[in-house]
């Protein structure tokens, strides 16, 4: 979303890593992660590929945990990333949105957007980094959000960056939204099936698709709305295969198939079977994964899968659950 009609149009320069091309006097880093489960998973990960990361949190705790060591959640092989990088001066963490934005080009947005009690998303999160973020830009900056929102949420963050910045600088909005699943989130970042760019104009898409160039993964570039929509669309869907492979599981336990042959049959369909992208492809059984379920934990709905895992697999009564 190009934001100052008229302005001049800078777009930054990538180089060999970002910070590279950045540096004049000062140093500068390639941008800034709210440092929340998302934005702790992305800033490492982005730093593990060569980039320079600020990560900012308005939690004073969180950020010093971060500074001495620490590390504030559990992810597989997210501690070593955090303490390599941060070892090799790509990785820092402040509580200054100023200090953030200030030495980033691209600033990435992952706060929480919880459900409200009438079913509508709390944004307030979203509308409060948006107004910290444009009380601190003074140049033109790419603002990318990673959040989980509404389809629109970027027309708004747009409209609330354009008001509070003083300085009235140019902006980007880019839309570009995030598929980990906890527990695999340093692997799903590293190895993502693919990277949705959601933008309003050309102008970021160089700078995005460099920033995603040492994954290797597909990039879908499409607009803000879209993307937006795309994150929704992807959970549902991964909800929709569930209730299949569990009324497919149903039929297994009345017929006597194997429920666990019939999935992992329906993910050869695609020709990859164990792959990242087959998983969770749209093939139906990788992108489900079992956990051990006491049955008298289970709703009466999943019993006969709870049954029909135990009978096939030989383990644990369990269900399928989203990966
Ligand atoms: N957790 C997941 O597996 C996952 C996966 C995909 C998408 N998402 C989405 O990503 C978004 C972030 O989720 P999360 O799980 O990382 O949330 P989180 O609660 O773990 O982290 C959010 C962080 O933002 C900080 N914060 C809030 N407002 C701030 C501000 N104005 N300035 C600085 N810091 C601020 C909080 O202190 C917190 O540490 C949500 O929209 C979520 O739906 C989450």
């Amino acid at each position: 979303m190009s934001n100052q009609a008229g302005a001049p149009s800078p777009r930054p320069e990538p180089g060999p890593t970002w910070a590279g091309c950045l540096g004049k006097n000062e140093r500068r880093e390639d941008r800034a992660h709210w440092t929340g489960y998302v934005g702790l998973v992305t800033g490492t990960c982005f730093a593990e590929v060569g980039h320079e990361v600020i990560c900012v949190d308005c939690d004073a705790d969180k950020v010093k945990l971060l500074q001495q060591g620490g590390i504030p959640i559990y992810e597989p092989g997210l501690e070593e990333l955090v303490r390599k990088n941060v070892a090799a001066s790509r990785l820092r963490f402040t509580t200054s949105t100023r200090e953030g934005v200030d030495h980033s080009q691209v600033v990435f947005i992952a706060v929480p957007t919880p459900p409200l009690p009438d079913g509508s998303v709390d944004l307030s999160f979203i509308e409060g980094v948006a107004r910290d973020i444009a009380r601190a830009m003074t140049t033109y900056r790419i603002v990318v959000d990673k959040s989980t929102v509404p389809v629109r949420t970027g027309e708004k963050v747009a409209e609330t960056i354009k008001r509070y910045c003083k300085a009235k600088v140019d902006f980007d909005i880019v839309s570009n939204p995030e598929f980990l699943r906890e527990g695999f989130a340093v692997e799903d970042f590293m190895k993502p099936d693919r990277v949705v760019i959601g933008v309003q104009s050309e102008r970021p898409v160089a700078a995005m698709k460099e920033l995603y160039a040492p994954y290797r993964a597909p990039i879908v570039v499409t607009d803000i709305n879209s993307a937006e929509l795309i994150k929704h669309a992807a959970n549902s869907f991964l909800a929709l295969k569930i209730s299949y492979i569990n009324a497919v599981s149903v039929i297994c336990e009345a017929s006597g198939a194997n429920i666990q042959e019939v999935a992992n049959a329906l993910a050869w369909t695609n020709g990859s079977a164990g792959s990242s992208s087959t998983r969770r492809s749209a093939s139906a059984a990788v992108a489900f994964r079992r956990t051990s379920v006491p049955s008298s934990e289970l709703p009466r709905s999943w019993a006969a899968t709870s049954l029909c895992s135990k009978k096939s697999s030989g383990s644990t009564p369990g269900r399928w659950t989203a990966s």
